[in-house]
């Protein structure tokens, strides 16, 4: 049953790729498939590229070249619900394309011919992975969030909002979500890849959970909060987090 772990960006993945033993590079479509064992398990690291095309493209040879069974996707997120701050993780419930609108052929948000908006992750696998980013994120400890000035991170699960868009202005948020809510949908968290990744799993039948660390609240200040917070937040967190699922896995 091998897991595939897929990260958005190259500093994330090279903690957990220390932890591979056995590594063997495997490239496939322009990028680097890492197999190995972590834990005692069979997993492939990949990046998934930016955007909801690239990831999908990415999610597609994971299953048909790797025979995966279950994806697990960790990396950062602009926070747009109330109360999700910097620092935070959200661990997906849920995910929809913010950016999808067929209307009037189909109604705003739905995926066309799937009949729904949103596609939901694997109950079992988003709960080991709730389980595992709470124990993850307490063995880090408040010494490490003191330091880097946060406060001690809170857990949220729920729906997070792909598009192919680096949300960093407060209106488009403001729209984003006042759109959102129109149609019922209440987004904690914006990214690039997650609901493409979602959509791919569900068509195979691969079940697939996601967790997000929150770097920016997607306003003006998100560029700059970026690099910085993936190096010394998002990748710790990832590696707590993950090394943890993979022991209870
Ligand atoms: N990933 C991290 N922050 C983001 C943002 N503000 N918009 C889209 N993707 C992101």
């Amino acid at each position: 049953m091998t897991l595939a772990i897929m990260s958005a960006l190259l500093d994330e993945q090279r903690g957990l790729l220390a932890q591979l033993v056995n590594p063997q590079r495997v490239r496939r479509a322009g990028r680097t498939f890492w197999c190995g064992q972590w834990g005692g398990q069979d997993v492939v690291l990949v990046l998934s590229k930016v955007g909801k095309v690239a990831a999908a493209t990415t999610t597609t040879v994971l299953i048909e070249a790797f025979d995966v069974k279950r994806v697990v996707f960790t990396g950062v997120a602009g926070g747009v619900g109330g109360g999700v701050k910097v620092g935070d993780v959200v661990v997906a419930e849920a995910f929809i394309q913010h950016d999808l609108n067929s209307a009037p052929l189909f109604p705003r948000y739905e995926i066309p011919l799937y009949g729904r908006a949103t596609l939901d992750c694997d109950p079992a696998l988003s709960a080991a992975l709730l389980a595992a980013t709470h124990v993850g994120l307490a063995g880090v400890g408040e010494h490490f969030h003191r330091s880097l000035l946060l406060d001690a991170p809170e857990v949220h699960q729920g729906l997070i909002a792909s598009g192919d868009q680096f949300v960093c202005d407060p209106v488009a948020v403001t729209v984003l979500r006042a759109d959102l809510n129109a149609a019922g949908h209440e987004p904690l968290a914006v990214e690039m890849e997650g609901a493409a990744v979602a959509q791919v799993c569900h068509d195979y039948g691969v079940p697939f959970a996601a967790m997000r660390t929150i770097s920016d609240r997607a306003d003006a200040q998100a560029p700059l909060d970026f690099s910085a917070f993936v190096t010394q937040v998002a990748s710790p967190y990832a590696l707590a987090v993950l090394g943890q699922f993979i022991k209870h896995l």
